[in-house]
Order: structure tokens, then C-alpha cells, then sequence
């Protein structure tokens, strides 16, 4: 089975959840704790083996274009500074040369033509597709995990996740069947942003994907969907008769950085996780806490 190599990480949305701090700086580079939240996700992808990003962007977006630069002017000041572990910390958070694609989206016409516009980037060869406000945590992470799964299985792999029933109508809902192989369930619809009455359940679509070339196909002639947007769920919903698709079930915790509370609560576990800073982020929640 060909190796998963590619991964499109859609990055020109406007964020508008998140205004007005998304102005002018992109969502996905808002920091979470001492990283931009995209920073969380490379990682997540560069474990799983990918060797090229390739970033969906948008107007705006040129500080997310910058960050996987060296930045010539710093790196001078801290060698000179005689800060190199500092350096070198910066240094290997930086892909290789060659290994990063940016292709711009130039309106931002929903996630399915998003994807869409990676299609000469990916060319023939199953990819995977990562929401770059999902920051997902696990050990093994989630996408290495679906590479796994992907390797026992091939096909189409959605991670999905349970949320609270009165949440439905904020995501793409799945229907699932029975066990399809390497811990995962046949997929056997989707629906975006359904009504709880219209829901198959309430697992949403969390935001990690492998998917079938063919896919493109599909999305060159999609119809606009939920918010006027073109939706990848209704692609993929149209594929699913011809390939199979699998759904795999994240069990770790799952951060939505898209929405100011969920970008809240992001800041605050990833802080609490951190090895160095962990203790004294505790301390001072605890105390800030005891105040209210
Ligand atoms: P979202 O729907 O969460 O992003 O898309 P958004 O549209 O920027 O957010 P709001 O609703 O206005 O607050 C998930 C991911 O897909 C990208 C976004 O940048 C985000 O990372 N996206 C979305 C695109 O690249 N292009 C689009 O047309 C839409």
C-alpha cells in the first residue's frame, strides 16, 4: 500500500469566531501557551511520517508563510547573544527545506473547495487532510494512529468523536455500522451541521482525515452546502456509494482553538501539559481559581 506522504492543512478561513484578534493575525497562529496552534498540528503530522505540508492559505495568511522560514535577523542576534540552545530549539521545529507547499485559495468558499485547491500538490496518492484549529492529543497521536489503521485497511479514514447530543448542530455527524478492520467501523453517511432530530448520532467529524485521491473529482463540481459553504463532508457523502470509508473512533482529548472558549480552554491544558511549565501553571489556575 502506497505510503502517506502528503498532508493539506486548509488555512485560509477567516476565523471569524475569533475576532477581533483574527484581524490581522491568523487563527492558526494564535499561540496556544508558547506555540502557534498550527505548530501542535505539524507536529501530529510530521509523527505520523508525512514529508510535505501543504498549506491551503489565504489572504493574510503571510505570517504563517514566514514561521516555516528561518528568520535570518533573529538568528543572528541570539548566535551572537550566545543563546544557540535557544537556537537550536527553534531550529528543529523548522521543516526541512523543500518539504512545505503553499498554494493559496483565493475566496474562502468553505473547506471542500479548500481541499480542492491542494489537488495539483497532492496529485494521485491517498493524502491525509488536518484542521489546523483541531489540536489533538494523544500517545501515539491521532493521525499516526489513523496511518496504522490506514495501513491494515486502505480506503477513506474519518476520526470521529462523541459530543454532548445537543452539540450536533455545530459539526458534521457520521452514521456508522459495524466493525471494518483495524479498530474501526464502516462508515455509512454524513450529514454537515444536522438539527438533533436529523442527526445519525452524535459522533462529529473531528478534523483528521485520510482520503483517496478520487476525492478531487468530486469536489471540482461540488455544490455549495450548510452556511452556502462547499463542504467536504458532501463529497465525501458522495463517494462513500463507489469507496470504502471507515470511521476511526479518537479517544484522546481534542481541542477546538476556533471558538474563544475553546481556544481558552486549549491555552489552559496545553500550558498545564507543559514539562517545564506545567507546575507553575497549575499553581497559579489554583490560585486564580480560589479568587472567584
Ligand atoms: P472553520 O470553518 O473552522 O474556519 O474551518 P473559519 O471559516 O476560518 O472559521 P469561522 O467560522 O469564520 O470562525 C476549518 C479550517 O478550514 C479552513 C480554516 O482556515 C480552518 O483552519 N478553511 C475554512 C479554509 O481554508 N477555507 C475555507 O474556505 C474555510
Amino acid at each position: 500500500m502506497a505510503k502517506l506522504r502528503k498532508a493539506v492543512l486548509p488555512v485560509a478561513g477567516l476565523g471569524t469566531r475569533v475576532l477581533p484578534a483574527t484581524k490581522v493575525i491568523p487563527k492558526e497562529m494564535l499561540p496556544v501557551f508558547d506555540r502557534p496552534a498550527l505548530q501542535y498540528v505539524i507536529d501530529e503530522a510530521a509523527a505520523a511520517g508525512i514529508e510535505h505540508f501543504v498549506f491551503v492559505t489565504g489572504r493574510n495568511k503571510g505570517a504563517i508563510e514566514d514561521y516555516f522560514d528561518s528568520a535570518f535577523e533573529l538568528d543572528a542576534t541570539l548566535h551572537a547573544k550566545g543563546k544557540t540552545a535557544l537556537l537550536d530549539e527553534l531550529r528543529a521545529l523548522l521543516p526541512e527545506a523543500g518539504r512545505c507547499s503553499f498554494v493559496r485559495q483565493q475566496a474562502p468558499l468553505g473547506l471542500g473547495h479548500a481541499v480542492w485547491c491542494a489537488r495539483d500538490l497532492v496529485g494521485d496518492e491517498p493524502f491525509a487532510v488536518m484542521l489546523p484549529d483541531m489540536i489533538m492529543v494523544s500517545d501515539p497521536p491521532c493521525l499516526a494512529q489513523m496511518v496504522t489503521a490506514h495501513a491494515q485497511t486502505g480506503g477513506n479514514i474519518i476520526s470521529v468523536e462523541a459530543v454532548p447530543p445537543e452539540d450536533v448542530s455545530k459539526y458534521g455527524i457520521v452514521d456508522v455500522g459495524g466493525p471494518s478492520g483495524g479498530g474501526m467501523k464502516t462508515l455509512k453517511g454524513m450529514v454537515e451541521k444536522p438539527t438533533m432530530a436529523e442527526a445519525p448520532s452524535n459522533l462529529m467529524i473531528s478534523g483528521r482525515y485520510i482520503l483517496q485521491p478520487r476525492i478531487f473529482k468530486l469536489l471540482a463540481d461540488q455544490g455549495a452546502g450548510a452556511g452556502g459553504e462547499i463542504q467536504l463532508t458532501d463529497a465525501m457523502a458522495r463517494l462513500m456509494g463507489d469507496d470504502a470509508f471507515h470511521a476511526f473512533e479518537f479517544t484522546g482529548r481534542t481541542y477546538d482553538t476556533g471558538s474563544k472558549i475553546g481556544y481558552l480552554e486549549a491555552y489552559l491544558a496545553l500550558a498545564l501539559e507543559h514539562p517545564d511549565h506545567g507546575s507553575e501553571a497549575a499553581a497559579m489556575i489554583k490560585a486564580f481559581a480560589e479568587k472567584l
